[in-house]
């Protein structure tokens, strides 16, 4: 199949990409600043400008829409104005605008959607709003499609955290619960989802454990040698339900990487050789 990827550039995008051509996929990537990756054929564009939209999608027979934009996993952090406000540029139009070039094409028979697991415990937050909304054109489209949805990644995890860890005072809700997990093996179930010939509302793919957070983040201090006491933050219990909400499913899909694992995996990776 000739598929196109949106986001193959990012965190999950760069491990779906290799996926794809393992498995005798060709690929193209719809990408800002196109790469010159081997074997992958790259098209300029911008989804929030609606560029490049129609060269990409033209004579493509699957989509895997992963693009996203989230100011605050790029800075790996909230700050005031991410409660408010969340850009509809990339997530809502960029999918309105994907899905009408599919139409058009005619040719388009997988739209494999990227979400996030338990949004809808979350709808106060402008960015699971935009997700939601992305979610809601998909279903409405005439063009087959698969919505795939994943816990929090650990990259996500590790960014936020490491943030957390560089702040005088360290305070997380106790009794919130997550199974985050490895992109890199929800890369590979998207894969799956691609060529198993179902389509539809797949299983929820979730990390192998669900954790406290100043659990997660013990882990994540021990594996960074870093020593730190994690105060008690005092977060209603009904946003600490809605946050744990959606990672506790048993019925989901598991990784098998853990948090520990994938902290010593990446602590290995950013040593230099002979250190
Ligand atoms: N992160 C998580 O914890 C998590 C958990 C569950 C599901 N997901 C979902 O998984 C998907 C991938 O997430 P990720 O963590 O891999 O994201 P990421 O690393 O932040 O990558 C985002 C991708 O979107 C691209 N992008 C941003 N703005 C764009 C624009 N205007 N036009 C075209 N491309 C644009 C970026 O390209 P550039 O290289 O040009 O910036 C990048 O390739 C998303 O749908 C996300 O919602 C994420």
């Amino acid at each position: 199949m000739k598929v196109l990827v949106t986001g193959g550039t990012g965190h999950l995008g760069t491990v779906l990409v290799p996926g794809l051509q393992q498995q005798g996929h060709a690929v193209r990537v719809l990408a800002r600043q196109p790469r010159g990756t081997p074997g992958v054929e790259w098209v300029a564009g911008d989804l929030a400008r609606g560029e490049g939209v129609t060269e990409a999608t033209a004579g493509v027979d699957a989509i895997i829409h992963a693009a996203t934009d989230s100011p605050a996993a790029q800075r790996g952090g909230f700050r005031p104005r991410d409660f408010f406000t969340s850009p509809a540029g990339v997530d809502v139009d960029g999918t309105r605008a994907l899905l009408a070039a599919a139409e058009e094409s005619g040719q388009v028979e997988h739209f494999v959607h990227v979400s996030i697991v338990g949004l809808q415990h979350m709808k106060r937050l402008p960015y699971t709003r935009r997700k939601l909304e992305a979610e809601e054109l998909v279903r409405g489209s005439s063009v087959p499609w698969s919505i795939v949805r994943a816990t929090g990644f650990y990259w996500l995890m590790e960014r936020m955290f490491a943030r957390m860890a560089g702040q005088m005072f360290l305070a997380l809700p106790a009794d919130t619960r997550m199974a985050p997990v490895d992109s890199d093996e929800f890369a590979g179930f998207i894969v799956d989802c691609l060529d198993d010939g179902r389509r539809g509302e797949r299983e929820d793919f979730v990390g192998p454990e669900v954790l406290a957070l100043p659990e997660l983040m013990r882990e994540y201090l021990q594996s960074r040698g870093q020593e730190r006491r994690i105060h008690r933050a005092p977060v209603p219990k009904r946003v600490q339900a809605a946050l744990t909400a959606g990672n506790t499913s048993e019925e989901a899909r598991r990784g098998t990487t853990t948090w520990k694992q994938w902290l010593e995996r990446t602590a290995r990776d950013a040593t230099p050789e002979g250190a």
